[in-house]
């Protein structure tokens, strides 16, 4: 293929956190066309965190024709489209009518707390790891399943009638895509599927057990499949026209696709991805490795029938959403980008250190009772040390998630290869690099996220012939290497990791 213009194409939908968006690839991987919309973030109370997923349904369909208008391209030169997500958002909706039966609960949101404390009473927070390679904790999907139905007038009811199915937003999209209650199918992948709590890793299937311990009715739950086949054709609806017979075929919790647009598809090759929170991924290949040291233990991806390919995961809850906090709840800054011009501003963070906890702490801690603090303020602080310290806050969570993931592997981090928003803060990157004391880069298409789904429905198409042709559409498009001295890195950090011991005990 020589350019954007001559097809055919691949078009991938993200429905991230904030917003959700469509990709149309080339051949390449290039990119062809965007269209994205923002929905609204519901807050109710403090922790509690929702979305109207009606309302991103609408804007789906609405950024799945915008990217196709935008391409200048019909249904004949779209061979696929695939699907990323935001991860553990959980939704019921009626199988009948169609209708969310409430708001979905975002994976930021603390509301199941009080839930997974009771559920590893006398056992421990680890109760379900073995099996989930997931700590208890309220980011995970199948709690928010257990408060939707202990919650809401009525649902159990419904529940034990069998007319309420639950689906994070692959489940959601894929169901609508396909005709929703024309005949939509109800599946996730084992991506998404990996964070619920309720998926045995290594079977690949809905847990039994656990789902009885934690009171899921196994009818609510989506078949399980793989992350790169056709799970059904588009149908109806308003993309009826625009994409109507076009096979539906991958699924990918967002973190996973972007591992996968990176082609990190070796063992040891390891992602970072920067959005509103931060999530490091590490290919551990074929095996589930149990982490000793806090992290997560997912599934990476899997291909058709193939073997699933396995991952290390740290999760931080809030990065990005710092900055935004920063812009929107303390008007420091007008815009995200600014934040970068006013840490510029001063030559270091004068003595502060911002620990955003405001979901608790997730790797390597998983502490729901920690919350924010800003530790180290004297009067000479300024909003400009606080905007230092805003950035410095999401390296060393990094470099936290980084030496946990060293102790588990026993890999040494060579190089560190980066996506999302974050990415075009030169300053962040640079401290990024200090702090892990090793090189930073990032890939010419910043977009993994939607390039990852896009490469899984090609390869299922038959559009792409194996990983190994994808990985040469990887190239570097900018690289940063530590300038820290080495006293200074440890002096930093040990102060860093005084200031989280002040988050904790917040809910005693
Ligand atoms: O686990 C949560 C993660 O999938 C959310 O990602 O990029 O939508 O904030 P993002």
């Amino acid at each position: 293929t020589t350019g954007h213009g001559t097809g055919p194409f691949i078009a991938a939908i993200d429905q991230g956190t904030t917003s959700s968006r469509c990709i149309v690839f080339d051949r390449d991987g290039r990119i062809v066309s965007v269209d994205q919309k923002e929905h609204e973030q519901i807050l109710p109370k403090p922790g509690w965190v929702e979305h109207d997923a009606s309302e991103i349904w609408d804007n789906v369909q609405e950024v799945v024709a915008g990217a196709i208008r935008k391409a200048g391209i019909t249904k004949d030169d779209v061979k696929a489209i695939g699907i990323t997500n935001q991860r553990e958002t959980t939704m019921l909706w009626d199988r009948h009518t169609g209708e969310p039966v409430h708001h979905a609960i975002v994976w930021q949101d603390t509301r199941t707390d009080a839930l997974c404390k009771e559920l590893g009473r006398n056992v421990g927070a680890d109760r379900f790891r073995r099996e989930t390679g997931l700590p208890l904790s309220s980011y995970f999907a199948g709690p928010k399943i257990r408060w939707l139905l202990d919650n809401v007038e009525g649902l159990q009811e419904r529940a034990d009638r069998g007319d309420l199915l639950f689906g994070t937003m692959d489940s959601w999209v894929i169901w609508n895509l396909t005709g929703g209650v024309n005949g939509g199918v109800h599946v996730t992948d084992v991506t998404n599927a990996s964070r619920t709590l309720l998926m045995n890793l290594r079977t690949l299937e809905w847990d039994d057990k656990i789902c009885a311990s934690i009171g899921v009715p196994k009818s609510v739950l989506p078949e399980i499949r793989s992350s790169a086949e056709v799970y059904g054709e588009v149908k109806g609806g308003l993309l009826g026209d625009v994409l109507g017979g076009i096979p539906v075929a991958s699924a990918l919790g967002d973190q996973q696709a972007a591992l996968f647009g990176q082609t990190c598809f070796a063992e040891g090759e390891a992602k970072s991805t920067y959005g509103t929170g931060t999530f490091m991924l590490i290919n551990t290949g074929t095996k589930a490795i149990n982490s000793y040291s806090g992290l997560l233990t997912t599934v990476g991806y899997r291909i058709g029938d193939q073997k699933p390919v396995y991952a290390l995961e740290g999760s931080i809850a809030v990065t990005g959403s710092l900055v935004q906090w920063m812009r929107d709840q303390m008007g420091l800054i007008n815009s995200a980008a600014e934040i970068e011009t006013l840490a510029s501003s001063v030559e270091d963070n004068g003595g502060a250190y911002f620990v955003p906890a405001f979901s608790g702490l997730f790797a390597p801690y998983w502490r729901p009772d920690a919350r924010g603090v800003i530790a180290g303020l004297t009067r000479y602080v300024t909003k400009a040390h606080i905007a230092r310290a805003v950035l410095e806050a999401t390296a060393w969570q990094t470099r936290e998630i980084a030496d946990a993931m060293n102790k588990d592997s026993g890999v040494e981090l060579t190089a560190l290869k980066v996506d999302g928003g974050m990415t075009s803060n030169n300053l962040l990157m640079q401290t990024l690099s200090d702090v892990l004391d090793a090189p930073v880069v990032r890939p010419m298409v910043a977009e993994t996220t939607c390039l990852g789904a896009a490469y899984a429905a090609g390869l299922a198409v038959g559009f792409w012939n194996d990983v190994e042709e994808l990985r040469a559409n990887w190239r570097r498009a900018a690289e940063w290497t530590p300038k820290m001295p080495e006293e200074t890195r440890e002096a930093e950090y040990k102060k860093w990791r005084k200031a989280v011991q002040r988050t904790m005990g917040w809910l005693d």
